[in-house]
């Protein structure tokens, strides 16, 4: 499987030019990405990186590659970020190591982004892949509640587990929040489930990322498919 990420990793690095501005992505497939870009940078290539989390900021930072913020500039040519789940609309569940926010933040701001997975990724619809929602902690009741309203709404149903770290106590994101796991199932209209979430004054961000992935790099044991949205 790991090879797999890094072979979906190096198809990508394919698309990356000299002087771009990217989105570098978090997790196992991202930190591919991020190593073999290293070495790129070591051999001369000059690109600058905003990091999507403080794990692939220490990465980058180690591997020589140029970071900025966006705070000092507004906008990316280029994201290349993995996922939990990607659908055939090229909708996708991420945030399983928690990076949500600021990922789709980071997505948001880039001309494009490119996935990179292995092909188990690949499904017909998501929501087996625990959906991730981002809360304040302040009213957490309350917007539970809410939540659970917007599922039935968007016809979905199923247990909402608040994450915890390896340590027991509850996971804390990077930007100080909680992270709601929700045991969907299959989530026949994502779209639809993603504006009802979106909307709650308690969910900082969901981990539903719709029309912003451009492509995806998918490795399998026969070969690398590179899909197009349409
Ligand atoms: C991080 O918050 C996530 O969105 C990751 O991008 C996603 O979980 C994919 O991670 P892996 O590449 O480790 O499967």
């Amino acid at each position: 499987m790991d090879g797999l990420k890094r072979q979906a990793a190096a198809r990508a690095l394919e698309e990356v030019r000299d002087g771009m501005k990217l989105g570098l992505g978090t997790g196992s497939t991202a930190k591919h990405f991020v190593d073999l870009l290293g070495e790129k940078v070591r051999s001369g290539m000059k690109v600058v990186g905003v990091p999507t989390s403080e794990a692939t900021r220490a990465q980058a930072e180690a591997c020589g590659i140029a970071l900025t913020t966006l705070d000092e500039i507004d906008h990316l040519d280029l994201t290349i970020d993995g996922a939990d789940e990607v659908d055939h609309a090229l909708n996708l569940i991420k945030g399983g190591g928690g990076a949500l926010l600021r990922e789709k933040i980071v997505a948001a701001a880039s001309d494009r982004m490119i996935v990179i997975a292995d092909d188990s990724k690949w499904v017909d619809a998501l929501g087996r892949f625990p959906l991730p929602i981002e809360v304040i902690p302040f009213g957490l009741a309350a917007t539970r509640a809410a939540i659970a309203k917007a599922f039935a709404e968007a016809g979905v149903a199923g247990q909402m587990v608040l994450r915890t770290a390896r340590d027991g106590h509850v996971f804390v994101t990077d930007g100080g929040h909680w992270i709601i796991d929700a045991h969907l199932g299959r989530i026949g209209d994502a779209p639809r489930l993603a504006g009802l979430l979106s909307v709650i004054p308690g969910v900082v961000e969901h981990g539903l990322f719709i029309g912003l992935a451009g492509t995806v790099v998918l490795a399998g044991a026969q070969g690398i498919r590179v899909v197009e949205r349409r």
